[in-house]
């Protein structure tokens, strides 16, 4: 394996070695997706794309009643892409999409910085982040103390994935999709080494397997063991 690449899983597993610490204080009842300790080898399908359709129209309803007269959401390039389609779509409220980029976090720096910043003027409006999952939570306070400077009338945060072990900044989630514990998880958006991101599932990785071969899991999931490109 290339050495970039290799820091790049080694960083991963880094951070999901990281003791973790942080309170939760949202109120919205969960789907709590129960994580094995001792991660088999072959992924463990955690959501299907039933359970994810099913969070999808429960959080489009929750936020389609509460911005009646419209929301702008933003998506956190690049893991909510398929979720905030998804959620756009299932929402009768209207809305308006825009995009962020932020650098990853990655241990020892223990901030983010904008890469990509949004195109659309906020001000006076109600806004939503859509993120893949809420993890150290640190990108999402980011984003959240970020838009609040440009005065909008809210920003909300809305998220496939929550979870709040391991978080080491308190966050206020305001639609939580389902909460997982430790394991690295794919699927719906979240890669690893930019695969997997296309699947119509959320699964939980056994991290030293794909340390190892980013494409360990392309034969599971797409039946051919050609090398997905990454990106
Ligand atoms: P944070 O630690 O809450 O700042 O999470 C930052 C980002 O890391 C998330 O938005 C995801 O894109 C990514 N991430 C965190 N955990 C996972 C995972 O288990 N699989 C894939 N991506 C992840
Ligand atoms: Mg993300």
């Amino acid at each position: 394996m290339a050495r970039a690449a290799r820091e790049r899983s080694e960083q991963e597993r880094e951070r999901h070695r990281c003791a973790a610490t942080g309170s939760h204080s949202s109120a919205i009842a969960l789907t709590t997706v129960p994580s094995d300790p001792s991660m088999p080898a072959e992924p463990r399908v955690l959501l299907t794309a039933e359970q994810i359709d099913a969070i999808v129209a429960r959080l489009a309803a929750e936020m389609s009643a509460r911005y009646p007269d419209g929301v702008v959401l933003i998506g956190v390039l690049r893991g909510s892409v398929p979720f905030l389609a998804d959620l756009a779509r299932a929402m009768t409220a209207p809305v308006s999409v825009d995009f962020m980029a932020i650098t990853p976090y990655t241990p020892g720096s223990g901030r983010v910085r904008l890469l990509k910043d949004l195109d659309l003027d906020i001000v006076g409006r109600d806004a939503v982040i859509v993120e893949d999952i809420v993890d150290t939570g640190l990108s999402t306070a980011f984003l959240r103390s970020e838009l609040q400077r440009r005065r909008p009338r809210s920003v909300a945060v809305c998220t496939l994935l929550d979870r709040r072990i391991r978080r080491v900044v308190p966050v206020e989630i305001d639609f939580a999709g389902a909460e997982v514990s430790d394991a690295f998880v794919i699927g719906f958006g979240l890669d690893h080494e930019g695969r997997y991101r296309n699947l119509r599932l959320v699964a939980a990785a056994n991290m030293e397997l794909l340390a190892d071969d980013p494409d360990a899991y392309v034969p599971v999931f797409y039946g051919s063991s050609t090398k997905a490109p990454p990106g």
